[in-house]
């Protein structure tokens, strides 16, 4: 078990959601894919550096663990790009989460004493697989969702073998679970996911929403973040102003279709900083 890869691991407890009111139509296209609208059981999502991959991966796992409906999720970062634990962990909270497949998975732990030695492949097979189809859902019953993020932070072998495994016939075929990927358009990725079968998948490009949006979602972003910031410096009332909140939004888009703001960041460790409107520019 990998405990700092769940969403809500003690590790990542102060890792942000999607602002509200941002990203609504996506998570509205998410949604609708979770519930069972779209038939792929795959979906990735896709997009450049810092453009809200997990902070969205994130907001999914929130929303569906709170509606009993998540089934696992495991975020890669820099200090979690092992894959050891990938399959066990996995497993773990499946069992926690979805009580139905508990015994199934305590069955099969108990006949393979030696599991978390065995290779990541037979691993998925004996604790993963196995047990899932012997899961007998109600046929109103919503599937799990598994949420995997930042796959692109693990080993070009590791990748493979995590897209083999998540990609096996048997488990999409099952109709039980719904993987949900992001991951930056790692070469290996995409042609793993790309040469699918398109029935088992569909994907979401970041990079392919209207400029229009992503200005809105950056206002969103920057009024909430400047409203703390006026509040901590005790600034004018009047601050920061639409002209400057306009300013800066026109600027964020030399570098993004993501919220990931540099004038932001800058400022906020600015602390000597001699003008008010330096800390916006
Ligand atoms: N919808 C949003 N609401 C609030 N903040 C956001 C939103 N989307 C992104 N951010 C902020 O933008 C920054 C980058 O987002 P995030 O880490 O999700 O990007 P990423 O695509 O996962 O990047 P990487 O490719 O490096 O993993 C984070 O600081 C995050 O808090
Ligand atoms: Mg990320």
């Amino acid at each position: 078990m990998d405990q700092d890869a769940p969403f809500n691991s003690h590790r990542r407890q102060h890792e942000p959601t999607c602002l509200p009111g941002t990203r609504v139509d996506l998570l509205q296209d998410i949604d609708n894919w979770a519930d069972g609208e779209d038939p792929q059981p795959i979906f990735w999502l896709h997009g450049l550096v810092g453009t809200g991959k997990s902070t969205i991966a994130r907001t999914v796992a929130r929303r569906y663990f709170d509606q009993n409906q998540l089934g696992a999720s495991f975020f890669f970062s820099q200090s979690t790009k092992t894959v050891e634990n990938f399959v066990t962990s996995i497993a773990f909270q499946l069992a926690e989460n979805v009580p139905a497949l508990r015994p199934h998975i305590a069955d099969t732990i108990s006949q393979y004493g030696d599991i978390a030695t065995m290779s990541l492949r037979d691993q998925w097979r004996i604790l993963i697989l196995d047990p899932l189809s012997k899961l007998q859902l109600n046929s109103q019953h919503a599937p799990f969702i598994l949420i995997v993020d930042a796959l692109d932070e693990c080993e070009d072998s590791d990748i493979q073998t995590i897209l083999d495994m998540l990609t096996k016939d048997r488990l999409l075929t099952l109709n039980k679970l719904r993987i949900f990927i992001a991951s930056r358009p790692q070469i290996l990725i995409q042609y793993g996911i790309s040469h699918l079968d398109s029935s088992y998948y569909t994907s979401f490009d970041l990079h392919r929403i209207p400029r229009s949006i992503v200005d809105y979602d950056i206002t969103i972003f920057l009024e909430h973040s400047l409203k703390g910031m006026k509040e901590d410096y005790s600034l004018d009332s009047r601050w920061p102003g639409e002209e400057n909140i306009k300013s800066m939004v026109q600027k964020s888009q030399a570098y993004l279709s993501g919220l990931q703001l540099p004038a932001i960041s800058c400022a906020k460790e600015g602390s000597n900083l001699q003008s008010k409107d330096s800390m916006l520019f």
